[in-house]
């Protein structure tokens, strides 16, 4: 459990940020109870947009207290996976249709002791990714399509969450599920009730204009009622 959102954990997405104030932000979200930074990798090929890059994960890797969530949304991820596997513990999701061999690509992620993550297109079905499952630690459900933020929330995708944390649940696997695009202030309660353990919030919430010091606290209000009720 990280800084009173109760049993649901906050992952910032970076690319969401004042990117020239970063040092500020996150020093804003590690204040605020924030361990877990998600930070969007984009390559203009699987997605057609770019964002930040390895430089700078590298920088918050060893100057940040807070742990990253890279989001792969790049090709070729098997060759760039050194550039991104940086530390122990460091979460690494990438999108398994630009794997040739995805079960391989997670096996590599644990092997440089890192926790392996897929990401899951709007367009892709449970299908394909079941087999996965036994060898991942997170799943990051996309409920908007991947390369842009301030997108709206792809509804069908609640749909798929549910699915996947039935499925989890009834297979006893240890995955964490994450939701990540549109978790804005009025789609964050049913993305809970959906089974969302990791909210990747960005424009719609967090990075919103009113604020983060504000936005943590209505965040922590929204997460943890019981708690924001007795004023924890
Ligand atoms: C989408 C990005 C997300 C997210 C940004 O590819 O991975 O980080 O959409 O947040 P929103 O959707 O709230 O602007
Ligand atoms: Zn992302």
């Amino acid at each position: 459990m990280n800084g009173n959102f109760g049993k649901i954990r906050i992952a910032p997405s970076l690319m969401c940020a004042d990117l020239m104030d970063l040092r500020h932000e996150t020093q804003l979200l590690a204040e605020g109870g924030i361990d877990l930074l998600h930070i969007d990798i984009m390559d203009g090929h699987y997605v057609p947009n770019f964002t930040l890059g390895a430089d700078v994960c590298r920088m918050l890797a060893t100057r940040s207290p807070i742990a990253l969530d890279i989001h792969l949304m790049i090709e070729d991820v098997d060759r760039y996976l050194p550039d991104f596997c940086l530390c122990p513990g460091t979460i690494v999701t990438f999108h398994p249709e630009v794997s040739y061999h995805p079960l391989r690509t997670l096996q590599t992620i644990r092997r440089h002791h890192c926790r392996a993550g897929i990401a899951i297109d709007p367009a892709l079905s449970l299908e394909g990714i079941r087999p996965l499952l036994d060898y991942a630690d997170l799943v990051c459900v996309m409920t908007v399509n991947p390369g842009y933020s301030g997108q709206d929330l792809i509804p069908e995708c609640l749909g798929k969450l549910a699915q996947l944390r039935d499925e989890i649940r009834r297979r006893a696997l240890p995955v964490v599920l994450e939701v990540d695009g549109n978790v804005s202030w009025g789609n964050i309660p049913s993305m809970i009730e959906c089974g969302a353990e990791i909210l990747v919030c960005g424009s719609s919430s967090l990075f919103d204009c009113n604020g983060l010091p504000g936005n943590l606290e209505k965040l922590r209000r929204l997460c943890d009622p019981a708690a924001a009720r007795c004023g924890a």
